[in-house]
């Protein structure tokens, strides 16, 4: 590291450090991906178990999954499942939750086959969501208002007159909590003036659910906006994604949320998801969605992978708080605090693109051009050479 002492010319000669900040999956202080300890027990669980097969499963998904006894995207007593107007579609990660909930809509929703209704997605967001929309027929996918670069947070103004100004009937996609990529969330205040605009004007309410539990390490507090939402009686869907807080990437293991107006118009919609699906993947996988319903479904697993959801938020959370204490003892021009306000896997370093190319060329030090850097790519180990090469990048690089 450059704190060695070593000839400043000589130390340039050597790579100290390959840092990779750009992905968007958990690593441990090693950089190794983890498994859950939890979901390595129910592994095993599922391989002893002589009553599991390999039959297809239903098309919308194993029930078990569908229904889990937890319902941790809405709650346990949630009066819309109650009311029986909750629907569930098993689907390819977060990613198929999307795709189905788009094809849907762009089949049934604001006139039949409307291809002109207006998808807003945050400036900036999840490059994927442009295209997912795209894809499924949309024409006009279009950004709301949602980060301001100057104060480094939320654009509440800008986003409040886009849900103002928009078209009725518009389709917003909202991140739900740990917002990709800015790690910027609304505050409880500010979802209720949201909330408050999207139902005075009838915007239709995409929540897309990637990364509960990774905000705040608690489940509950994660799902705050979406269960806001639904109890105002908004019609919805949302997109759960378990590839990050249950470290099962490549499983595939999603879950589209449908909140309906009431119990008969669930089944029409419901019927009609069976059809999207089964011309798309005609039935999901089933290790990824036994591994989820096991482990929710009893209540000792499930409080054991809390306590694993628990251990990745906190590494998180100590890594913000290490980059930003370093950054403010090495004196680095200008504020940090961002750093430990933005929350998720994400950080909005706030480093502009000749800063991000000098980190990278001179530094090996990968990020995103857009400054976004995945804080689980920092360890103990090289949260010194990264906070003195973004103390550099900023001193030299304008
Ligand atoms: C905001 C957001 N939505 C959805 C996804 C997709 O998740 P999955 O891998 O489950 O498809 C991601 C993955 O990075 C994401 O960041
Ligand atoms: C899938 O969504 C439904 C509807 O919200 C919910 O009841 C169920 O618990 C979810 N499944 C999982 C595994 O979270
Ligand atoms: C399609 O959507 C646009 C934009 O919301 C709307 O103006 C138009 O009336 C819709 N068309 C039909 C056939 O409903
Ligand atoms: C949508 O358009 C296609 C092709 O024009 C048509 O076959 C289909 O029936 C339409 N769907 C609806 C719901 O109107």
């Amino acid at each position: 590291p450059a704190s060695s002492g070593w000839p400043h010319s000589l130390y340039n000669n050597f790579i100290q450090f390959v840092v990779e900040l750009f992905s968007t999956a958990y690593r441990t202080d090693d950089s190794k991906p983890w498994v859950l300890p939890v979901v390595k027990k129910v592994e095993k669980v599922i391989v002893h178990d002589d009553t599991l097969n390999h039959e297809y499963l239903p098309i919308l998904g194993l029930p078990e999954f569908r229904s889990s006894a937890s319902k941790i995207a809405l709650g346990d007593d949630s009066p819309a499942i109650q009311e029986n107007r909750v629907g569930a579609v098993q689907c390819l990660g977060g990613t198929g939750a999307l795709k189905m909930g788009a094809e849907f809509l762009r089949r049934f929703y604001n006139g039949n086959n409307n291809t002109t209704t207006p998808v807003y997605v945050s400036a900036p967001t999840w490059e994927n969501h442009n295209a997912v929309f795209a894809n499924a027929g949309f024409e006009d996918v279009r950004p709301y208002k949602y980060w301001d670069a100057e104060k480094r947070g939320l654009d509440l103004a800008g986003f409040l007159g886009d849900l103002e100004s928009c078209p009725a009937h518009s389709i917003f996609v909202l991140h739900a909590c740990a917002h990709n990529p800015t790690g910027t969330d609304p505050t409880q205040e500010q979802w209720k003036q949201i909330a408050e605009v999207m139902m005075r004007r009838k915007l239709f309410v995409f929540f897309d659910s990637a990364y509960q539990g990774f905000a705040s390490g608690n489940l509950e507090k994660d799902a705050w906006a979406i269960r806001y939402f639904v109890s105002l009686g908004f019609e919805m869907f949302c997109a759960q994604s378990f590839s990050k807080n249950f470290g099962l990437y490549n499983e595939r293991v999603g879950n589209l949320t449908v909140v309906a107006r009431d119990a008969d118009n669930l089944k029409r919609i419901m019927s009609q998801m069976e059809k999207i699906v089964r011309t798309t993947w005609s039935n999901p996988p089933s290790q990824g969605a036994r591994i989820v319903a096991i482990t929710l479904n009893s209540p000792e697993l499930f409080s054991e992978w809390k306590g694993n959801v628990k251990t990745m938020a906190d590494r998180v959370l100590l890594m913000r708080a290490q980059l930003k204490a370093k950054l403010q003892a090495l004196g680095t021009p200008g504020t940090w605090d961002h750093i430990t306000e933005q929350i998720g896997m994400f950080s909005f370093t706030g480093l502009n693109p000749k800063q991000v190319e000098y980190m990278i060329k001179e530094k090996h030090i990968y990020l995103m051009a857009s400054g976004r850097i995945n804080m689980c790519g920092l360890t103990t180990k090289n949260i010194d050479y990264v906070a003195e090469s973004i103390h550099e990048a900023v001193t030299q690089v304008q």
